[in-house]
């Protein structure tokens, strides 16, 4: 069907910053406004996928149609997303998961002293590596916010996590990345093409990536 191209697909998408908390009253966290997430959760409904958005604390309205699972930390989002690997066709991960969290949730406030305050942090499981070493025949797909070295960071990335495809964008340029509602993005995939697109609204780019994504179906299943 060509206005359904993703018809009988699921699709997992995640979306937002994850929050790690230090004590009853703080937590660290990063400037994701899950605006991009939700709108390839949004183009993903439309073009007739059956969609599941994990998605970490945003202030966003729900996308009709959509299975929303909400998780607050990055080992909730890890959870959630494992449990649904096996029944799932694709994942798009466009969250931007905390790579460190502290290594004590203190019970209490941390009361504050005249001196410096050290606060331990641990790697947080990178998600989408895992997904990559154990996927079977889902499409995975990453997102890549640089600040440099865009094309070199975002080629690496999409090898060492057996992506499909990755999305890269400079967080740092106008009208680009967090909390914008444009994005300037270039697919990468692991043959080798590129695709660089202009300035576009992230629902363009969701609708561009949803697209991208059902040419891979189609591809597969002429294999
Ligand atoms: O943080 P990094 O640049 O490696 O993120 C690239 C991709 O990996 C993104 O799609 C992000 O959602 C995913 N990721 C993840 N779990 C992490 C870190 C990143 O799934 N702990």
């Amino acid at each position: 069907d060509d206005m359904q191209p993703l018809k009988g697909k699921c699709v997992l998408v995640t979306a937002g910053p994850t929050r790690e908390g230090v004590d009853p009253v703080r937590y660290f966290t990063n400037y994701s406004s899950g605006k991009m997430g939700y709108a390839v959760a949004r183009a993903a409904h439309a073009a007739g996928a059956e969609v599941i958005l994990v998605s970490g604390p945003t202030s966003l309205k729900p996308p009709e149609g959509v299975e929303l699972v909400n998780v607050i930390s990055a080992n909730e989002m890890y959870e959630q997303v494992m449990n649904r690997f096996d029944n799932v066709d694709a994942v798009i991960k466009s969250a931007a998961v905390a790579d460190y969290r502290p290594k004590v949730i203190n019970d209490h406030k941390i009361k504050k002293a005249d001196s410096e305050m050290i606060v331990k942090m641990v790697r947080n499981p990178d998600i989408l590596a895992e997904l990559g070493s154990k996927k079977q025949d889902q499409i995975l797909i990453g997102f890549a916010a640089e600040s440099e070295n865009i094309d070199e960071y975002a080629k690496k990335k999409l090898e060492k996590k057996r992506l499909d495809l990755i999305v890269a964008n400079n967080i740092l340029e106008d009208h680009s990345g967090f909390d914008s509602d444009t994005n300037h993005v270039t697919f990468f995939f692991p043959n080798g093409t590129e695709k660089d697109f202009e300035l576009m609204s992230k629902e363009d780019v969701a609708r561009q990536l949803c697209s991208s994504l059902a040419s891979m179906f189609e591809k597969r299943a002429k294999q």
